[in-house]
């Protein structure tokens, strides 16, 4: 297997309320983007990383750097259009820093014969309930079977050329996606869950960064 990994660090990271791009903040004494690039060095089968970084910045060594766009998915696209081959493709949030090279194997096997896409996820311990739609004084509107319900990660590995006519569908579609993933499952593909440690958990808030630090620390 010959894999390539893109690794998307081009966010403001604006929730995190951080004075330079997230994927740049330091965390368990190196930065989100550094801890999570030398957990894909460590897995053989990758065998090119490419780097979507905010313009002026550059990537890690012994990766591709390319300059990402205003919304995730152009980042992911620039950084596809950098690697010219390398099957399957991997693509991982910079801002999952808790990522292991065992969490990587394990998305890379699960893409099997029949699926389309692997990714990463683990089983929800909430329970989950939908509000009515009023933000001033939310409302619950019902309760979710926890049972079938998955908090979905990176990485996600996907057939390149499956993922290459995901990210081909219109503006809107793409637009609208919160992960790659969803966009196989729009074209009717397979995609196929590997659970996951709730540890590789993305960096958003503040409280997240200092349980990340916290947990890369001790490692
Ligand atoms: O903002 P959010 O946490 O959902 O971002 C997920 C990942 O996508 C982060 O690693 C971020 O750096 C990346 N991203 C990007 N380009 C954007 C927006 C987000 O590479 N325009």
């Amino acid at each position: 297997m010959s894999a390539v990994a893109l690794v998307v660090a081009a966010g403001r990271g604006e929730r995190l309320g951080s004075s330079g791009p997230k994927a740049f903040v330091m965390c368990g004494g190196r930065s989100m983007l550094e801890w999570s690039i030398d957990a894909l060095k460590a897995v053989p089968e990758i065998v090119h990383i490419v780097v979507a970084t905010p313009p002026g910045i550059e990537a890690p060594a012994g990766t591709t750097g390319v300059f990402g766009g205003d919304e995730r998915s152009h980042s992911v696209r620039a950084a596809l259009h950098h690697t010219l081959a390398g099957d399957p493709v991997l693509v991982h949030d910079a801002a999952r820093p808790l990522v292991t090279p065992e969490i990587i194997r394990a998305v890379l096997a699960g893409l099997d014969g029949e699926a389309d896409a692997a990714i990463a996820a683990a089983r929800v311990a909430d329970t989950i309930k939908q509000d009515d739609g009023g933000d001033a004084a939310p409302t619950v509107a019902r309760t979710l079977d926890r049972a079938g319900l998955w908090a979905i990660q990176t990485p996600q590995v996907f057939r390149r050329e499956v993922l290459e006519r995901a990210l081909a569908q219109p503006h809107e579609v793409v637009a609208a996606a919160t992960d790659d993933a969803s966009l196989v499952e729009t074209m009717g593909g397979t995609v196929r869950l590997v659970e996951c440690p709730r540890e590789n958990f993305k960096v958003t808030t503040p409280e997240d960064l200092r349980l990340a630090d916290l947990l890369l620390r001790r490692r």
